[in-house]
């Protein structure tokens, strides 16, 4: 039967062009050549139509057998191709292509870095939740009921009855009321205030507290404890001011500001032209504080201490605009990498 063998001629004479192809685009070509939709194979198929229905059987049986053992023989061999032309276009002279490996985000090496610092003197590490009752985040800080920072305006409120904590102070009565002095803790987390996000401020920041109850812990203590922080952590010649404030958890109570960094005291813009720069609050824990913890405010006092972990990594590394901090993105980011 001719048809029959003119299916074997034409496979046997594939099979050997596929032998004998030399190159990946020779062997795509004789595929597109013999297999394509103008190839013999095809308009062979479309032929059988006209054939009596006993041969047709046949004949088309034989076709597509042959067709699909042509298609396999073809993708072996362009494999094989594809895979030697890998091999050998690999130039070993060429500068490898290699992997960036990521790093802690500037915020969290921060961070890290004033917890390791204050670790180093012997704090603990302490954290509590972001979503805050109203006991710990004012009450029990012995904010009064009309304090100002309870205002709408300031606070995220939750279903509930619950606030999104507006400092990490927290921690400090949460810690107090579970343990005996001496305590020595340090606190880093998220805070939250309702407030318009610009160049300097954040709807949601970062904080590290920190406090000391034993007996008779003094202002002293505090002093030297932070002088200690902020030479570490900023350079040896650092000068250190400490101006009064006011805090409801705190009496007295101090803001530290320490000589400009850029300047050395002598006055720029980024001191405002004073010599000095904000960083942090403290003061000595109110007994009524200690009181409401369960501790004997008689027995015992401490220290206290709070700071903005933005505010603090903008000074450190000249970053004039806080929502760098906040957008992702890499080209910022991978100077600190
Ligand atoms: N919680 C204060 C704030 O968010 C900062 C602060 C001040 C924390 C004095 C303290 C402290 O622990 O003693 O502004």
């Amino acid at each position: 039967m001719s048809l029959l063998d003119d299916v074997t001629k034409l496979e046997t004479e594939v099979l050997e062009r596929i032998g004998q192809a030399d190159s990946l685009a020779s062997l795509k070509e004789l595929q597109v050549r013999y297999l394509g939709r103008k190839g013999p194979l095809t308009s062979l198929l479309r032929g059988l139509g006209s054939l009596p229905p006993e041969v047709r059987k046949q004949a088309g049986a034989r076709a597509n057998e042959v067709r699909k053992r042509l298609e396999a023989k073809f993708s072996e061999a362009v494999e094989k191709f594809s895979a030697e032309e890998k091999t050998s276009s690999f130039d070993p002279t060429l500068p490898g292509t290699c992997q960036q490996a990521g790093t802690a985000h500037i915020l969290n090496q921060v961070m890290d870095e004033i917890c390791s610092t204050f670790h180093g003197m012997g704090f603990e590490i302490a954290r509590g939740p972001d979503v805050e009752t109203d006991y710990y985040n004012f009450e029990s800080l012995n904010f009064p009921p009309d304090h100002p920072a309870r205002d709408m305006q300031d606070t995220f409120f939750v279903e509930g009855g619950r606030v999104l904590r507006t400092h990490t102070t927290p921690v400090q009565t949460r810690e107090l009321e579970k343990r005996k002095p001496p305590i020595k803790i340090i606190s880093p987390g998220a805070a939250y205030r309702n407030e318009a996000i610009s160049t300097r401020a954040h709807a949601s920041f970062h904080q590290v507290d920190g406090f000391l109850v034993d007996e008779g812990v003094t202002m002293a203590d505090l002093k030297g404890a932070l002088v200690a922080f902020c030479r570490a952590f900023f350079g040896e010649e650092l000068k250190l001011k400490f101006r009064p404030s006011f805090f409801p958890f705190t009496e007295p109570s101090a803001e530290v500001d320490i000589s400009c960094i850029l300047c050395k005291g002598k006055g720029c813009q980024l001191c405002k032209y004073s010599g000095w720069l904000e960083i942090l609050g403290c003061g000595m824990i109110d007994p009524a504080v200690l009181e409401i913890t369960g501790h004997d405010p008689e027995k015992y006092t401490g220290y206290a201490f709070g700071m903005g972990v933005e505010r603090v990594a903008m000074l450190k590394h000249k970053i004039t605009d806080i929502r760098l901090l906040f957008n992702s993105n890499v080209r910022f980011l991978r100077q600190f990498f």
